[in-house]
């Protein structure tokens, strides 16, 4: 019980070493789910015995979500050390099909719903940089670092949006095309300068956002990930796009260039349900890729357009559109097929 005085004046929030006492409040009072916690089953009837009916009701409940929520933090601390962040390039050789959208709302849900997440703009339009409200700035993005100078980790900047941060892009990533072609093991740069942000507990993903060609940067964007995520505008050449990315998944996982690169999922994006096209077009993508495409269909809607204009992802300028739902349904789906 000594411990859960301790809690009583928060010391414990910030020790995630000693996640007894909070594991045990927040059972008490049913703000944990036991069956997320696998490896803390056996924890159960000791809290139990060890609680009682406990005193203090009214201040403890006070404080029992915040108790969870340090539980939720020590479990990875805990249980992920030394776990990389997860890579996801979302990426599609043409331009306008919704990746940067797609990029900054997916990555704002997973921030929101408590992942820690770093956004990586790699596209010198810089559309996601100012979606997200941060300036483009020359000498802020990882153009110099990419080119050896400096480290990548000096360029990350906060968001105003918790657990997001952002490399963010500038005009000057057109250079970075042309000069990286002339460095030694060039289609592996970005990978490598990467390589320490992945590492350690500090974030659990990282979003990166391409410019809309297949050049070096996106093939370097492609070398560093994990997973592919490929949007596709829900019109009639949908499929010429996803059968390029398709060859290139094929050359890079021969050619040893990233030989474990996965395809998250190919995304519908900008669906008017009015037109009989989208449907045909949803249908004929479906029947071809199977279920690597999502469920979740985003919708065309003005608010997701206008989004960007006021620097925000859609969960933050209309929490309860349906571009903002959609984006939230994917975020599950995504979560699911990361097994985070
Ligand atoms: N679901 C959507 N509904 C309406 N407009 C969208 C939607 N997705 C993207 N847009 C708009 O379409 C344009 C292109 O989208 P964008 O995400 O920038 O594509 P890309 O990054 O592939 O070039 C942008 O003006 C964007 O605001
Ligand atoms: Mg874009």
């Amino acid at each position: 019980m000594a411990s859960l005085t301790g809690c009583g004046t928060g010391i414990l929030l910030n020790d995630f070493g000693n996640w007894a006492a909070p594991l045990a409040l927040g059972l008490f009072f049913g703000t944990l789910d036991l069956g997320r916690y696998p490896k803390l089953g056996w924890a159960g009837p000791w809290v139990r015995g060890t609680l009682g009916a406990g005193a203090q009701k009214v201040r403890c409940v006070r404080f029992a979500s915040r108790f969870a929520e340090s539980l939720e933090l020590g479990r990875r601390v805990t249980f992920n050390r030394g776990v990389p962040a997860k890579v996801i390039t979302v990426a599609n050789q043409k331009g306008g099909v919704g990746k940067t959208t797609t990029a900054v709302n997916l990555a704002a849900c997973l921030a929101a719903v408590g992942r820690r997440v770093l956004f990586l703009d790699l596209d010198p339009q810089a559309n996601a940089t100012s979606g997200l409200g941060i300036e483009k700035l020359a000498g802020a993005s990882a153009y110099r670092p990419l080119l050896g100078d400096g480290a990548l980790a000096d360029k990350i900047q906060p968001t105003a949006f918790e657990r997001l941060e952002i490399i963010p892009s500038e005009v000057d990533m057109c250079g970075a095309e042309i000069e990286l072609s002339r460095l030694e093991n060039h289609l592996h740069r970005l990978r490598q300068v990467l390589e320490p942000l992945r590492a350690g507990d500090s974030r659990e993903l990282i979003m990166i956002d391409c410019p809309p060609s297949l050049g070096i940067l996106t093939l370097n964007a492609f070398a560093a990930a994990d997973y592919l995520l490929v949007p596709l505008q829900c019109e009639y050449y949908a499929l010429e796009g996803v059968a390029m990315i398709n060859r290139l998944l094929t050359q890079l996982r021969d050619s040893g260039a990233n030989p474990n690169l996965e395809l998250l999922g190919v995304l519908m994006t900008m669906f008017d349900g009015r037109t009989n096209l989208a449907h045909q077009v949803v249908n004929e993508v479906r029947q071809h890729f199977g279920p690597v495409v999502f469920e979740t269909v985003i919708p065309r809607t003005t608010r997701l357009a206008e989004a960007p204009s006021f620097g925000k992802p859609i969960i933050y300028y209309d929490k309860y559109s349906t571009g903002a739902a959609a984006y939230e349904v994917l975020t599950q789906e995504v979560v699911a097929r990361l097994k985070l």
